[in-house]
């Protein structure tokens, strides 16, 4: 863990203010519910929501509220997710939707290059197509999808129901590798397939038809069954951080960039902000806030003689002798009031 505050550059507070200024024409609760319907969306999907809401404007039309909440409730929807390089998986995917709606199913529709990998942990039903390339490898719009959910980096996914279309060719090596990856992958993180899992050869067509018949006869019990999954921030009001109250972040990602010669450390590291509520722009810095060595510490306590239990006041709270040499002072750099006092 380490703890992190946001600090804002001075002209962004400015210029926020400004725009505050301009009275905004949503109130607060539908506000709201605008943030949790975009949360999540990829800057693709928000251009394409931006157009389609200047469209509805433009015509002078407001949105049926029963379609706006089945658009928006992955937990009553069938995700159909497609990672297809010459258009096989996804013409699949295409009729498997249309099957779908035409029964009256709420589905999404997504190439794999247009989704989001961390939304998977709100999905609660997916029927996934992908095909395999290269020798063994995800298409190219299926790759960071693939990436991502093999990675230390993939969430728990107990509440997901799901079932994969594996396409290949078995003249390969490796027959239907990526469909086998995902299949497996998505079991071993808790997901449960609804359907099995099936490969196909270059002759696909009654194989995927048997599978589009068993996902379709599926769905009604299926949707019935699944557990609805609370959305991120959709009611929680953003907790305010600062340097007295410091958000934990999770460290995703520690990794030494520079050569194994080189005597400088530089590292690529990666936080999770998950929950925070708080959002990062170009600019704005970030403080991390460390604890002192612990051997340092020890070496302290043992030269000034104490045990480390003693009982000391910083900042008007009381501490361990021990946890504020570790977490609440400056012991490393000598600064002018300690010398003056010394
Ligand atoms: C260059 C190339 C490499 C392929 N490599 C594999 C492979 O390693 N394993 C496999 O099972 N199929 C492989 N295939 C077969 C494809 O997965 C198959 O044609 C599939 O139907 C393509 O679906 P798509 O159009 O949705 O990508 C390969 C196809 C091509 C053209």
């Amino acid at each position: 863990m380490v703890c992190l505050h946001r600090q804002t550059q001075r002209m962004k507070i400015l210029h926020n203010m400004a725009a505050s200024a301009v009275a905004p024409p949503l109130d607060l609760a539908q506000t709201q519910k605008v943030r949790s319907a975009l949360d999540g969306l990829t800057p693709a999907q928000l251009q394409w929501v931006s157009g389609y809401a200047a469209g509805l404007a433009a015509r002078n039309e407001t949105l049926p509220s029963a379609i706006a909440e089945t658009a928006t409730d992955p937990s009553n929807t069938m995700t159909i997710l497609y990672g297809s390089q010459t258009g096989n998986g996804r013409a699949i995917a295409e009729e498997l939707k249309q099957s779908a709606v035409s029964r009256g199913f709420a589905v999404r529709l997504f190439s794999l290059a247009d989704y989001r990998p961390a939304n998977i942990k709100r999905e609660t039903l997916i029927s996934l197509v992908v095909s395999t390339h290269g020798e063994g490898d995800p298409p190219d719009d299926a790759e960071l999808f693939h990436e991502f959910l093999l990675s230390g980096k993939a969430p728990p996914l107990k509440q997901l129901k799901y079932s994969v279309l594996a396409l290949g060719d078995s003249s390969y090596v490796n027959f239907c590798q990526t469909g086998r990856d995902l299949d497996a992958r998505l079991s071993e993180l808790g997901a449960a397939r609804f359907v099995p899992t099936i490969e196909c050869d270059l002759d696909y067509d009654e194989t995927v038809a048997a599978w589009a018949d068993d996902v379709l006869e599926a769905l009604p019990k299926v949707l019935e069954s699944v557990p609805s999954v609370p959305r991120l921030h959709a009611v929680k009001r953003p907790a305010v951080y600062n340097r007295h109250r410091p958000f934990e972040a999770v460290v995703l990602t520690n990794q030494k960039i520079t050569g194994a010669n080189s005597t400088k450390d530089v590292r690529h590291i990666e936080l999770s902000l998950e929950d925070s509520g708080l959002i990062y722009e170009p600019g704005d810095s970030l403080a991390v806030i460390a604890d002192n060595p612990p051997q340092l510490v020890e070496e302290l306590l043992e030269t000034l003689d104490f045990s480390g239990s003693e009982e000391v006041e910083v900042q008007g709270a009381a501490f361990t002798i021990r946890d504020a040499l570790r977490a609440k002072l400056e012991i490393t750099v000598p600064n002018l009031g300690f010398l003056k006092a010394y």
